[in-house]
């Protein structure tokens, strides 16, 4: 980054000096602008410095119209600047809330690329600024079809973007729709049913993208618990069987053909699968996120951003233990004014633990009756301990006959008698 604000001062002529970052094999994470409104300039590099020690490159903000989201936006990619970091930023329009059937709804897309374009921290991708939707697929613009819409908007009288478009319809579309440079598959993160998670959805995408750029997402979880006065939705998918683990696993061995990683997400409360810390504005997800803080996630996608990007599993060089679950069983019954999320039958109730170990060692995994003892190789290992009667949660490393480590995190307790329906997953990383 010094040579680019070295340069920028002195040689305006080079290309790299019209600001714009660049990474190998980029991963960033989904962040909802939409919840930040108390956020100031310090918010904003505490999540920037936090999101690149863990091997994050960047933030593909989510926003609406709202000019104070436009406000948020102005000052991430300012302290984004000011620190000197490298970190990345582009735009994820939610056209979910952007309106999108007239041409001048387009103004608010083109006003911000031009804008942006060549910002020293703006993510560019195949040498152009990127920029990224969340849905979109009914949006015309004014424009007979949809692709000759998003044409319009953002490839006409406009600098040059690498469009990744995000549309919630069979990947069959992208066939046709010349407008996009690639595409960004949401629904690649999560089982879409009662099975484990595959790459049915990035071998789709990739069939119909024929060589155009494909983003491909990862994350760890879904609840999400809104009643009909609210925004109506309370349903889960299915994130048992290590999901973070597994998924990451399949984006390393993939990783020829992915493009880019985008992690669901840095802070979306309402559906649980925020790994960032619990800092924003909740959009009335209390009463499901709080205590349920999920850091330890991201400390264990550290390693897997890590072999992403390099292609090969990086060395242990310290045990770390990673246990998450939820604290109550998926088939309790209870006094929740709203009822049972849909497809809670999708899950079983266990710890799912990732181990990291720096050395073989033996692991006892401990909740009450239930027990679990193996023997592990160095590297990564998966358990699971079945989660049956109120206890809590305790895990033991021993090597060589004595105990390198401890790990009862507090709060994770299981308890069989839930007052609401909970279906968010308690996190916990060794020290
Ligand atoms: C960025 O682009 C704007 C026009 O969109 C231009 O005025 C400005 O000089 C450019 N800045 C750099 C550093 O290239
Ligand atoms: C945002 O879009 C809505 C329509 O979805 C519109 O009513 C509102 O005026 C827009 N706000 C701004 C600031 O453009």
């Amino acid at each position: 980054m010094l040579r680019t604000a070295i340069c920028c001062a002195v040689l305006l002529a080079l290309p790299w000096c019209h600001g714009l970052v660049t990474k190998e094999k980029p991963v960033v994470a989904h962040f909802i602008v939409g919840n930040t409104y108390p956020y100031t300039r310090a918010d904003w590099q505490r999540d920037i410095s936090l999101a690149a020690s863990k091997g994050i490159d960047g933030f593909a903000l989510n926003m609406g119209n709202d000019s104070w989201q436009l406000d948020r936006v102005a000052d991430a990619y300012d302290v984004a600047r000011s620190m000197d970091s490298g970190f990345a930023l582009f735009p994820s329009f939610d056209m979910g809330i952007i309106p999108c059937r007239e041409e001048r709804d387009g103004d608010m897309l083109r006003d911000f690329v031009n804008a942006y374009h060549n910002h020293s921290n703006q993510l560019a991708f195949k040498g152009n600024p990127l920029a990224s939707t969340f849905g979109g697929q009914g949006c015309y613009f004014g424009q007979p079809t949809v692709n000759e819409g998003w044409r319009r908007v953002l490839k006409r009288g406009l600098p040059a973007v690498h469009f990744l478009a995000s549309f919630f319809m069979d990947p069959g579309i992208y066939g046709s729709m010349d407008s996009a440079d690639g595409a960004f598959s949401w629904d690649s993160a999560w089982p879409m049913g009662n099975y484990d998670i595959t790459d049915e959805y990035d071998v789709e995408f990739r069939k119909y993208l024929k060589g155009r750029t494909y983003m491909a997402a990862v994350s760890p979880w879904f609840f999400t618990h809104y009643g009909v006065d609210t925004l109506n939705k309370n349903f889960i998918y299915r994130s048992d069987d290590w999901l973070l683990a597994r998924r990451w696993e399949l984006l390393v061995s993939g990783r020829d053909q992915i493009d880019i990683v985008q992690i669901i997400t840095w802070n979306d409360y309402g559906e649980s699968h925020y790994m960032g810390p619990i800092a924003s504005a909740q959009p009335g997800s209390e009463s499901w996120t709080n205590g349920f803080d999920h850091q330890g996630w991201l400390d264990l996608q550290a390693y897997y951003i890590r072999a992403y990007k390099t292609g090969t599993y990086p060395r242990v060089e310290r045990d770390r233990l990673f246990l998450w679950g939820r604290l109550y069983p998926a088939r309790a019954h209870t006094q929740d004014s709203l009822k049972k999320p849909m497809n809670s039958e999708f899950t079983e109730d266990f710890a799912w633990v990732v181990a990291l170990l720096a050395a073989p060692a033996q692991i006892g995994l401990r909740c009450g009756e239930s027990r679990v003892v193996e023997n592990l190789p160095a590297g990564v290992s998966k358990l699971r301990l079945p989660l049956v009667h109120d206890c809590n949660v305790v895990a033991i490393l021993v090597r060589d006959g004595a105990t390198v480590l401890r790990f009862e995190p507090p709060g994770f307790r299981f308890s069989t008698t839930p007052h609401a329906y909970n279906y968010n997953a308690f996190v916990a990383a060794s020290p």
